[in-house]
């Protein structure tokens, strides 16, 4: 069989939108609102604004210059990507690039189901299905009755189960059609469409008036929002999760911005297209992620409804309290629609490329088909999505290990690669390379001491505070040691361990015997 032709993007502004369309996502438009308000409001962003500049953009731009070399040597994901690096000298190093296809096909595995959550609301929200509830309470059991199916409000669990099947269907049919034709071509038309999609939106809340109340007005919302409280600043939880926050929006240490960057070509500049998608999302994040979901809550709810609102997590904001908002507004399930549409769109776009990394490693280094992969990847992700719908705590425990340890991780790893082994100077070089931009001298700097350190800071700190609880499964309540997990609880966070840990070493396996075929020598080219 023949190898197929490694594909590029057809267009500059096809790379950027891509990029951006991966980072644009549900954490733009929930996961942000929610944690700034919760952390310190206005001045959340000090401590947000640094991991920006001091880690997300310089580890950004590391990403892309290491996976455009790759690229040009017929490697699109991080193990090959880290062996072209050490030109093939440190055998070992391949496997510290393991996690950068494990990290996104790990989050795929639930992703695609939260996702699929957007979808339903879309449509009930069109449909009118929750009109008559009042309370996020009463939207919390209706969540629930929809993912269980438990006779409250949905008899089966055929609803959930349809729209995961529409969406799982819809990402792999992107994917099949490739990189120019598949992703490339779906962000072209997506990602101007979520912008449009959002900016009504903005001006609809912009134009609520006051409702309820003359106090609960949209400058008050935007206040409850930005309005600094210094003395959160004095927190280290405050300081983690703005790195954690600034990572999980730009998509830095998954290893999608090394896949996408693979496949630019190599006279193309990386430094503008890494910095363009950067700032496209911090757009999206600080204008319009902004500027929707908390104002609207506080028009509806005043500061006492959207404080409690906030508390309930990302999706008790998601899913309990905006359909309760923007039903009460005019034109109520057209905004609802255009609403959960935007985040359906934002959560696809992100969705097909935490999943290519993956894929870039099955084509490149066994030299199989797209279509091969695509069937093989579609089987693998199945099984394991499937287990985060029909098991108990298993989606909380893939996003804890993927999501928020294994983004940091990989991240470091990144960047100890990068300043360790390709060297800071080759790799300022090679980032510079046919760019329009110049980056300030003081980022050399930043990039070989200042973002390491501040990750391992990061990592440290996660592990001391949080980590050796959450691996030994154990909490203090009251000075006394409990499980974190009763029951059948814990025997499915024990079994999707093992399930994750086996993810992770078939991985590793694989790895190894790609390296050892005569098949993946024949792969590596030199381009000249
Ligand atoms: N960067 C993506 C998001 O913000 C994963 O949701």
């Amino acid at each position: 069989m023949a190898k197929e032709k490694r594909e590029v993007w057809n267009s500059k502004i096809g790379v950027v939108l891509a990029a951006a369309g991966s980072a644009v996502g549900l954490g733009n438009f929930l996961r942000f609102p929610g944690i700034a308000a919760q952390n310190g409001g206005g001045a959340f962003m000090v401590p947000y604004f640094f991991a920006f500049v001091f880690i997300a953009l310089p580890l950004c731009w590391m990403e892309w210059s290491m996976g455009r070399l790759g690229g040009s040597y017929g490697h699109g994901s991080a193990p090959g990507v880290f062996d072209v690096i050490t030109q093939h000298k440190k055998p070992w190093i391949k496997y510290l690039g393991v996690m950068g296809i494990v990290g996104g096909l790990g989050i795929f595995f639930y992703y695609v189901y939260i996702e699929s959550w957007t979808l339903a609301y879309s449509f009930f929200a069109a449909m009118g299905k929750y009109k008559d509830i009042a309370t996020p309470g009463e939207m919390g059991v209706f969540l629930e009755s929809y993912q269980k199916g438990d006779g409250v409000y949905f008899n089966s669990r055929i609803p959930a189960y349809s729209f995961f099947l529409v969406t799982f269907v819809a990402n792999f049919t992107i994917l099949y059609h490739g990189i120019g034709k598949g992703i490339e071509r779906f962000c072209k038309i997506a990602m101007p469409l979520l912008f449009i999609v959002a900016i009504i939106l903005v001006v609809r809340v912009f134009t609520l008036g006051t409702p309820v109340n003359p106090e609960w007005n949209v400058s008050n919302g935007l206040g409850f929002l930005w309005n600094p409280d210094f003395s959160a600043l004095k927190s280290a939880k405050v300081w983690l999760e703005a790195a954690g926050q600034v990572f999980f929006s730009i998509s830095v240490g998954i290893g999608t911005l090394l896949t996408y960057a693979s496949y630019m070509k190599s006279k193309d500049d990386v430094l503008t297209a890494a910095t363009t998608s950067a700032f496209l999302n911090e757009f999206a994040e600080l204008v319009l992620g902004a500027s929707i979901v908390i104002p609207a809550a506080f028009i509806f709810f005043g500061p006492v409804g959207t404080t409690e609102a906030v508390s309930g997590g990302v999706f008790g904001l998601a899913f309990k309290t905006t359909p309760l908002i923007f039903k009460g507004m005019i034109g109520g399930p057209a905004i609802g629609f255009g609403w959960f549409f935007l985040l359906f769109i934002a959560g696809c776009t992100s969705s097909v490329s935490i999943i290519q990394p993956a894929l870039s490693f099955l084509q490149d280094e066994f030299g199989f088909n797209r279509k091969r992969c695509i069937i093989v990847l579609a089987m693998v992700t199945f099984v394991f999505a499937n287990l985060t719908i029909f098991g108990e705590n298993v989606l909380g425990e893939m996003d804890f290990w993927f999501s928020s340890l294994g983004l940091p991780l990989f991240g470091f790893i990144e960047a100890i690669v990068f300043t360790c082994f390709f060297g800071v100077d080759k790799g300022w070089k090679e980032m510079h390379r046919n760019s329009q931009l110049s980056l300030p001298a003081i980022f050399k700097f930043v990039m070989r001491w200042c973002t390491p350190v501040f990750l391992f800071v990061i990592l440290v700190s996660w592990f001391v505070t949080e980590g050796w609880k959450t691996i030994l499964m154990i909490k203090l309540v009251d000075g006394e040691w409990q499980r974190l997990y009763e029951g059948d609880a814990f025997y499915w966070v024990l079994a999707t361990r093992i399930c994750l840990l086996s993810v992770f070493a078939a991985t590793c396996w694989l790895v190894k015997v790609a390296w050892k075929s005569s098949k993946h020598r024949s792969n590596i080219h030199d381009p000249g």
